[in-house]
């Protein structure tokens, strides 16, 4: 036989090259393949339909049960994406590795400019170190006065609409309004509504709703930016006036601070204080600042009043708690609100069972490996100990499943307790390392991009039951059927199928009428 002439050999080399190629396109492997999860219900929507349903909790709860701590779901147009709440490997991507699972989406960049909530890497480092004093316990003290000062003028207004007799009273956008107030007053130094039954809605604060309304996880798959500019330049035209307004003050003076809505204590006055001194590399642009200004708003307006929605229809023991410490101690300090046991065991436990936020997404940078504190069943039946996570592979960490993680919480974990918080916790939630920033839940994340606003939620929420509950009774009233639904932040409606707004209508009592 004749060798091949050159031409021959560049052909079959072509050949046996393209044959390959074409062979490796059918046979190429899914790099997800053998991870465990829900089969896909359409090539288009995969599971992303039901999953980011408003009714989706038993959903989750199946779907977590089933597969167990990393499981894979698909998304649209047949992307996989891992569904994680397995505690070691929520440690690897809040904690340690942290740098390789990033925020996953460019487009909160857009709404919220260079803000907390979108930096990364170092000008986030630089922004958190001059951001944490403001939300030390140091400072919470310092802001009692303020949030005391809201929350009385909120009881007034309840007051005044209950004082011929019960009435229903729209508590959730009321936790709003207070909500926006609080951050508004003791984070921007300025005051947006008087609270007050006709007070005029401030501009700002409609648009900040609806940036809230319109912000959600479909809207990371289905930007339409248009409609958010308008909302978006309504915010950033307010900040920059009020930013001005504080520069101003500044260079007249303390005095002339100290006289202003937040009396110089307020988050923007301290970061422009803070600004003056520090070192060159650490100084914050105007546009830095103003983007912490609506990172914060929006971060710190809906997930508080919503959560604190949930407890006004609990039991009377909670108020018997609270009516006492005041009977001996007047008003309650800072430590007196924190130590309440049963206020925070109920705090706590709404925090678990309900995460205002159930779900985040985060996006793997580099290929890795993920490991798991318990074995992986892949499809084909063999136990895993680590994951392999493609570049690019979309994560829902789902704080959802893992505040309610049976294996580790006990039979009751899908249960409202919150006398679990009174007790030791198991050996299993401790031993778990679960890396949340708040009572191994991670409702508020962990890490270096946990909720900044922890404290704040809590104070603010325990300041505002403090108020209502020792003035109040409150009940379900024309509607008994609330249902709260899920989404980007969970909500309430009026019931399961409303189509009508979030809202939470409730059967308000002045404790004055109620004869004990
Ligand atoms: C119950 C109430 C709250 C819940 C459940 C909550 C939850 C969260 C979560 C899960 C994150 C992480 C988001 C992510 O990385 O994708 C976060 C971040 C953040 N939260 Fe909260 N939050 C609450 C209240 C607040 C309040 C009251 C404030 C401000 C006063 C606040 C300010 C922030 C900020 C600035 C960030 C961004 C932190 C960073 O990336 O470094 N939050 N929050
Ligand atoms: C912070 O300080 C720098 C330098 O003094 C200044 O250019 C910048 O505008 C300041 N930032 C704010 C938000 O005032
Ligand atoms: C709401 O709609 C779902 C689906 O159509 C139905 O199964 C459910 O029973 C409805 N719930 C109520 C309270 O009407």
């Amino acid at each position: 036989m004749n060798p091949p002439t050159p031409v021959q050999v560049v052909a079959g080399v072509a050949i046996a090259w393209g044959t390959w190629k074409v062979l490796g396109l059918f046979f190429r492997k899914d790099p997800l393949h053998n991870i465990p999860g829900p089969p896909s219900d359409s090539w288009a929507k995969g599971n992303f339909k039901a999953l980011l349903h408003s009714r989706a909790w038993s959903l989750h709860k199946e779907i977590a049960e089933q597969h167990g701590g990393v499981l894979k779901i698909h998304g649209f147009l047949g992307e996989r994406l891992l569904y994680v709440f397995d505690p070691k490997a929520l440690q690897h991507i809040v904690v340690k590795e942290q740098n390789v699972y990033e925020e996953a989406d460019q487009f909160i960049m857009i709404v919220f400019g260079e803000g907390l909530l979108s930096t990364m890497g170092e000008q986030h480092r630089k922004q958190r170190k001059m951001l944490n004093p403001v939300f030390s316990i140091a400072h919470m003290r310092e802001m009692i006065p303020i949030f005391y000062d809201v929350v009385h003028r909120l009881g007034d207004s309840f007051q005044a609409k209950v004082q011929n007799g019960p009435a229903t009273i729209e508590v959730l956008n009321w936790m709003t309004r207070t909500a926006l107030e609080l951050i508004g007053q003791s984070g921007l130094g300025y005051s947006f509504d008087p609270l007050t039954e006709n007070g005029k809605e401030h501009r700002f604060s409609v648009s900040a709703k609806l940036l809230v309304a319109v912000v959600d996880f479909l809207s990371l798959f289905w930007t339409d930016l248009r409609r958010y500019r308008d909302i978006v330049d309504v915010i950033a035209e307010t900040s920059e006036e009020i930013l001005a307004e504080k520069k101003a003050a500044l260079r007249q003076g303390d005095e002339t601070l100290k006289a202003q809505v937040g009396r110089g204590k307020d988050i923007m006055s301290i970061l422009l204080k803070a600004n003056m001194s520090a070192s060159e590399s650490d100084k914050l642009s105007d546009s830095e600042l103003l983007g912490q200004m609506s990172s914060l708003t929006f971060a710190a307006m809906d997930t508080t009043s919503n959560a604190l929605s949930r407890i006004f229809t609990l039991d009377d023991r909670l108020r018997k708690e609270i009516s006492e410490a005041l009977d001996d101690r007047g008003q309650l300090s800072y430590d007196d609100l924190i130590n309440l046991p049963y206020l925070d065991a109920i705090c706590r436990e709404t925090m678990r069972l309900y995460p205002p936020v159930p779900l985040l997404i985060r996006a793997c940078q580099q290929d890795s490996m993920l490991p798991v504190s318990r074995p992986v069943v892949g499809v084909d039946g063999k136990e895993m100990d680590e994951v392999f996570v493609p570049q690019g592979t979309k994560i829902f960490i789902s704080t959802l499943a893992s505040n309610r993680n049976a294996e580790l919480w006990g039979p009751d974990a899908y249960e409202w307790k919150p006398d679990r918080w009174l007790l030791p916790l198991p050996d299993a939630v401790v031993n778990a390392k679960i890396p949340g920033v708040y009572s191994h839940l991670m409702t508020f994340l962990g890490g270096s991009r946990a909720c900044i606003g922890f404290k704040f939620s809590q104070l603010e929420m325990k300041v505002v039951l403090v108020e209502l509950i020792s003035r109040f009774k409150f009940e379900l009233g024309e509607h008994k059927n609330i249902y709260w639904q899920m989404g980007g932040i969970a909500t309430p409606i009026i019931d399961e199928n409303s189509t009508l707004d979030p809202q939470l209508p409730l059967k308000v009592t002045s404790l004055k009428d109620i004869k004990i």
